[in-house]
């Protein structure tokens, strides 16, 4: 049977689209890492800039709300030098039944190098991907509940840089773990790294058995999922992904799986919570826990810039 291709990759392996942490290799995930590590040092300069995609066109089309991802991509270009545009898509031809296809035909008439596409559909970033130029590039900044990979690489510095080694960790998965793009590419990432304990954990609702498909350990109790370990990444409820009633309320969902003080003692005491953000106070977590001394989560938003840096010039570096 012929293979099928990466659509990723060019023919000699390199990134040329940022789609999915599916299928990605080893190698070209610590590469991020690494050139993400170099970045952050840009952003400790005075003058934040490095000429890296000078004369290039970057354009933003967030079909979805964003405040983390959208902005860190902004800046991100803007120290790589790049000219950066921002579509206002609810000002956009889009509300007048302009498609997806003919809206990105038109900027590439424009003359755009990287598109960085949000959009509800899941598949939305590799359909663009298959459409473009060979010399356009796409990077997902996250699609339906697919996949979000710079959130997940993202995370995967975070943890790097607080845990240095990803071969005796134990990293759980906590809440909506049905609807959210985040930790399917957490769980891509991490077994790709070696990390030889991930966990999903939540109500039965919002964590299906399935997931043990991915290789993480599922568990519906909340103590009993982050016990011992060393990371533990909180994810907020997607109301807006949830088609019927899959909880009693947001409240009883506190009682259950929210992430109080007392709880986390159930990890390890050096344990550190992730969240991707928005957090949802009283919700899935406790302000004692979002702003007490484990919580890493405006780290991971700062850790975003230098990593989408890095993915925006290894794939603009690359040819198709
Ligand atoms: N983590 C994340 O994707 O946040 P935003 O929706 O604000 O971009």
């Amino acid at each position: 049977m012929p293979s099928v291709r990466n659509p990723q990759l060019n023919r000699h392996g390199e990134l040329i689209h940022l789609l999915s942490l599916d299928q990605l290799p080893r190698e070209i995930v610590t590469h991020i890492l690494d050139t993400a590590t170099n970045f952050v040092s840009v952003n400790d300069r005075e003058v934040k800039k490095v000429p890296l995609l000078r004369g290039k066109s970057v354009f933003n089309l967030f079909f979805e709300n964003s405040t983390r991802t959208r902005t860190t991509f902004d800046i991100a270009a803007k120290r790589l030098s790049a000219d950066v545009f921002t579509l206002d898509i609810g000002r956009s031809s889009t509300s007048k039944g302009e498609t997806l296809l003919d809206t990105v035909d038109n900027l590439s008439a424009m003359a755009a190098d990287i598109f960085v596409v949000r959009h509800s559909q899941s598949g939305a970033p590799y359909l663009i991907a298959q459409h473009v130029a060979p010399h356009v590039h796409v990077v997902n900044a996250g699609d339906g509940r697919h996949s979000h990979p710079t959130q997940g690489l993202l995370d995967m510095y975070t943890i790097r840089h607080y845990k240095k080694d990803f071969s005796s960790l134990a990293v759980a998965i906590v809440g909506d773990v049905l609807h959210s793009r985040v930790a399917r590419s957490d769980i891509h990432a991490l077994k790709v790294l070696g990390c030889p304990d991930v966990r999903v954990v939540g109500p039965r609702t919002l964590v299906p058995g399935d997931f043990a498909a991915m290789g993480a350990r599922v568990f519906h109790d909340l103590e009993e999922g982050i016990r011992d370990a060393d990371v533990v990444i909180m994810l907020r409820l997607q109301n807006e992904r949830m088609s019927g009633a899959l909880l009693p309320s947001s409240q009883e969902y506190f009682k259950t799986f929210g992430l109080t003080p007392q709880r986390l003692r159930a990890a390890r005491p050096d344990a550190i919570v992730m969240h991707p953000g928005p957090i949802n106070r009283g919700v899935e977590i406790d302000s004692a826990v979002a702003d007490g001394p484990q919580a890493v989560i405006l780290s991971q938003v700062g850790f975003g810039i230098a990593v989408r840096m890095a993915v925006m010039a290894i794939v603009a570096g690359n040819e198709a």
